[in-house]
Order: structure tokens, then C-alpha cells, then sequence
């Protein structure tokens, strides 16, 4: 396909969704074609499954669950993702198949294989060209999702999922990036934003260089080498 697809994801309180917007609007200023997406949620239909899916008040049953995410990322990859990635687009996704496997599969404990199917089923096959996994101690995300929840009249259903619940899914993470390491880059985010956001940029620009999509670093000084807008 013409465009190039590209997925953030990490434990609740990882700091993707900063990163993502932070990429975006860098990528933007360099004239790129940027489509910015997430998951669960980047459908009309797929906001109302988000709402039921992350509502603290209500018992949803593990095979719901993991049923309506792949309900979400079917629609999901058939409306916005490929006619995008067809259009040329570069598509940032806020999560996408890998956070089942580690939220379904090694969250909730359904097996890699039945996982395995029904990603394949939603997906079609489609899969990102490059995966950023933003990696932080269960402690510290915790204490960010802690923070960010403090200010809301209740916390997503899975935010407040036990420890060992995020230590199962962020070592399954691990593991996915372990077994895929063309697709993955592992990006440590104890640090300042702006400094994680220096470590995506080194990754994405010559990954899109690579590509055939040229971006200048900083925008471009009277005199410099013009690069060709993506
Ligand atoms: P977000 O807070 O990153 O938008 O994600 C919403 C929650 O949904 C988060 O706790 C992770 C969870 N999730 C799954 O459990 N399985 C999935 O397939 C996806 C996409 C998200």
C-alpha cells in the first residue's frame, strides 16, 4: 500500500497518546500527510463500543470484551485504516492488534491462538510497518493513571485493573517485541516528554526516510538543503 502505517502502544499511563500528538504535529510541520487514529474509538460506531468497553460501572464478560475490540478494529481497519493507507496517508494509530494480545491474551488470560484467529479475522491481516512500544514500570504508570484519574468522576474499567493484571501485559509486550524486532522499537519514557519525543523522531524520520518520504529535523534555515515534502 501507498502510505505507511504506524502504531503507539504500552501499558495504561505509558505516555503514547502524548508521543503520538507530539509526532503528529511534527510530522505535520514538515507537510506530512498525517492521518491520526486510535483504538478503541476511531469510528463513529467505534466510539460507542469504546464507551461500553472502558464504562468502570459495568461487568463486561472477558469474551465480550475481547469480542467488541475485534468488533471495533474490524470496522476500524475496513472504514478509516485501509482507505487511508490506500490514499497514501501516514496513519499514527494509538493502539491497535498488539495491545489484545496483551490485554485479552495475557491480561485475561484467553490463548495466544484464539486471540491469534480473531485478530486475523478483524484485521484481514493488515499490520503496522512499525510499532513504537513505549515502556514503563507498572509503578510509575500506576502512578500516572492515578494522577490523570484523580480529576474524573470514575477511571476507565481497565486503568484500574490490579498490578500483576499490568505486569502480565506489559511483559507480554515485551515479549511480542522480542519476537518481532523488524516491526518493533522498545522507547523508555521515565524520562521528560521532550526528551522521548527527540528518541520517536530518531526512529520515525529515517524510517520514513527509508521509505522514500524525506523530512527535514527542524524546520528548514534560509540557505539549507530543502528536503521534498512527504
Ligand atoms: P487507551 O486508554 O490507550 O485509549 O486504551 C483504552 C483501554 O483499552 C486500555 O486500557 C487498553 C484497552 N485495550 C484492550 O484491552 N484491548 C485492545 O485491543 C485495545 C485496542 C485496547
Amino acid at each position: 500500500m501507498a502510505g505507511t502505517f504506524i502504531t503507539f502502544e504500552g501499558i495504561d499511563g505509558s505516555g503514547k497518546s502524548t508521543q503520538l500528538r507530539f509526532l503528529a504535529n511534527f510530522l505535520r510541520s514538515q507537510g506530512g500527510n498525517v492521518l491520526v487514529t486510535r483504538e478503541p474509538g476511531g469510528t463513529p460506531v467505534g466510539l460507542r463500543l469504546r464507551a461500553a468497553l472502558l464504562d468502570a460501572q459495568e461487568q463486561v464478560d472477558p469474551l465480550t470484551e475481547l469480542l467488541v475490540f475485534a468488533a471495533d478494529r474490524a470496522q476500524h481497519v475496513r472504514r478509516v485504516l485501509r482507505p487511508a493507507l490506500e490514499a497514501g496517508q501516514i496513519v499514527l494509530s494509538d493502539r491497535y492488534a498488539d495491545a489484545t494480545k496483551a490485554y485479552q491474551g495475557a491480561g485475561r488470560g484467553f490463548s495466544p491462538e484464539l486471540v491469534s484467529e480473531i485478530v486475523e479475522l478483524a484485521t484481514e491481516g493488515l499490520k503496522p510497518d512499525l510499532t513504537l512500544l513505549f515502556d514503563l514500570s507498572v509503578a510509575e504508570s500506576s502512578a500516572r493513571t492515578r494522577r490523570r484519574s484523580e480529576g474524573k468522576q470514575r477511571g476507565d474499567r481497565l486503568d484500574s485493573e490490579a498490578a500483576d493484571f499490568h505486569t502480565r501485559v506489559r511483559e507480554a509486550y515485551l515479549g511480542l517485541a522480542e519476537k518481532e524486532p523488524e516491526r518493533f522499537r522498545i522507547i523508555a519514557t521515565n524520562g521528560p516528554v521532550e526528551e522521548t519525543h527527540e528518541r520517536v523522531k530518531d526512529i520515525v524520520v529515517p524510517f520514513l526516510e527509508a521509505r522514500g518520504l524525506m523530512v527535514s529535523r527542524e524546520p528548514a534555515a534560509a540557505g539549507s538543503r530543502q528536503t521534498r515534502p512527504l
